[in-house]
């Protein structure tokens, strides 16, 4: 198939020198199959080496390269560019976080608030000698919750850490989630406890925006609603 010609118009803003965002216009020759990302690489190899962008497994495992495109947040190296249907793309960077330079967000806030639900196993009993065990039918609620790849797209569709910067957010819920629904873990009352507070779960607009973007088809609201259940009963003490 001949290549076909397409616009790219790109968000460019580097904070340190320019008063505002701008968009940038790129032609680029698309062929079939070929994705965002491969088309971001073409353009910073043949004709703006001064386009900054993220990316680093090409296979939408890292979860690097999640950047607005035609006003959808998605991972740029799972997004064909023959699949938007439109002749000009538009990319920008991933909403509610600050911008480093053109498409790369400062992710160390997203980061913090991974850390705050403290997302490692914490069990009552001492590590036995092989592995802890567990089975499938126990292990399903918490499965689809560690398929996050902390691409940041669930915070970045979410309408809340606009109007409040310090709300947890649908991922770190969602991984706080991941470890209240483990059998294995016995460190509830604890958890509940992180997620308790008016940035936690109670912040939530249970509009599922995250939960239709992901990219791993992990469905944060779902937690959000069963952990707000469990802090509504443990406070009526039934
Ligand atoms: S480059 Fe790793 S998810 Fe896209």
């Amino acid at each position: 198939m001949e290549p076909t010609a397409f616009t790219f118009a790109i968000e460019r803003y580097d904070p340190e020198s320019d008063e505002s965002p701008r968009v940038q216009h790129y032609e680029v020759e698309v062929t079939d199959g070929m994705t965002v990302l491969e088309a971001l690489l073409r353009i910073q190899a043949e004709l703006d080496g001064s386009l900054a962008f993220r990316y680093a497994c090409r296979g939408a495992v890292c979860g690097s390269c999640a950047m607005l495109i035609n006003g959808e947040v998605a991972l740029a190296c799972r997004t064909q560019v023959n699949g938007l249907w439109t002749d000009v793309i538009t990319v920008g960077p991933v909403p509610n976080q600050p911008v480093l330079k053109d498409l790369v967000v400062d992710m160390g806030p997203f980061f913090e608030k991974d850390l705050a639900v403290e997302p490692w196993l914490q069990p009552a009993d001492p590590a036995p000698e092989g592995e802890r065990l567990v089975r499938p039918a126990e292990w399903a609620e918490a499965e689809p919750y560690t398929n996050c790849i902390l691409c940041a797209s669930c915070h970045g569709v979410c309408p809340v850490p606009a109007r409040d910067p310090e709300y947890l957010g649908p991922a770190a819920l969602a991984k706080h989630y991941r470890f209240l629904a483990d059998p294995r873990d016995a460190a509830d009352d604890e958890r509940l406890t992180l997620v308790g507070g008016e940035h936690g779960v109670s912040a939530c607009d249970t509009v599922w925006k995250c939960v239709r973007v992901c990219p791993k088809g992990v469905p944060p609201t779902k937690g959000i609603l069963v952990t707000r259940e469990r802090l509504s009963s443990e406070g009526d003490g039934t």
